[in-house]
């Protein structure tokens, strides 16, 4: 299992130390929550911290855009290093296009399902992409309640990515914690974002090791 820590839950007084905390961890990339205020009832931070971020980061930078109108930010995800540009399928009308335009800005493209729309939607395009999201909360906020759904969700795309031929990997967003871990990697899994349960621990270091054991 892979793990993708969300910044969203880190001391935003002291970012540095946290970020030192990802460095040394074995966490496989750090996951980048944007919010416009818009999209979701929830504004983040924006390109402005994700560049200072990118600066003191070692891993990759997985970034999750709750935004409106994602296809207009695909140079400034660019220009600050990220390895994967998620965007919602909600947001987007053109995916075909817009994944076209983040390979060619070299990254890898992911589309990112809040917990109400169908695994279906993504039968005519899942042959494009690197990763798709799924939400097990509703978008906008940290530390909310794993959606129980989700595990259902994630079976059926793993079925879908079997039958297309795809290599797309499965990323769950939300409530994910020792307890969620082990039915998600059931379920199909590849890899977690975990917010809370990471950045509230003790020993953050060990939590992600942990969590990359299921
Ligand atoms: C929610 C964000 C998540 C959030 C997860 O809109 O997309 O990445 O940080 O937080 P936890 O792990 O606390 O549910
Ligand atoms: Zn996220």
């Amino acid at each position: 299992m892979q793990v993708s820590p969300s910044l969203l839950a880190a001391d935003f007084s002291n970012l540095a130390k946290d970020i030192d905390m990802i460095n040394k961890s074995d966490a496989d990339m750090l996951h980048l929550d944007v919010m416009d205020g818009v999209f979701v009832p929830n504004i983040s931070f924006g390109f402005p911290v994700m560049e200072s971020v990118s600066k003191i980061c070692t891993k990759p930078l997985d970034v999750h855009l709750m935004i409106v109108h994602p296809e207009r930010w695909v140079g400034q995800v660019r220009d600050i290093g990220a390895g994967i540009m998620n965007f919602h399928q909600e947001a987007c009308v053109h995916m075909y296009s817009l994944v076209q335009d983040i390979h060619n800005a070299g990254m890898k493209a992911a589309v990112t399902l809040c917990p109400s729309t169908p695994v279906d939607t993504l039968k005519d395009i899942i042959g494009e992409l690197d990763m798709v999201l799924l939400m097990s909360v509703e978008p906008g906020f940290g530390g909310q309640k794993f959606i129980p759904h989700t595990l259902t969700k994630t079976e059926e795309l793993k079925k879908l990515i079997n039958k297309s031929g795809s290599s797309a990997l499965i990323e769950i967003d939300g409530g994910v914690n020792a307890e969620t871990a082990p039915l998600l990697a059931k379920a199909g899994a590849d890899i977690l974002v975990a917010g809370s349960y990471v950045f509230n621990a003790k020993d953050p270091i060990s939590v992600i090791s942990s969590l990359r054991k299921h």
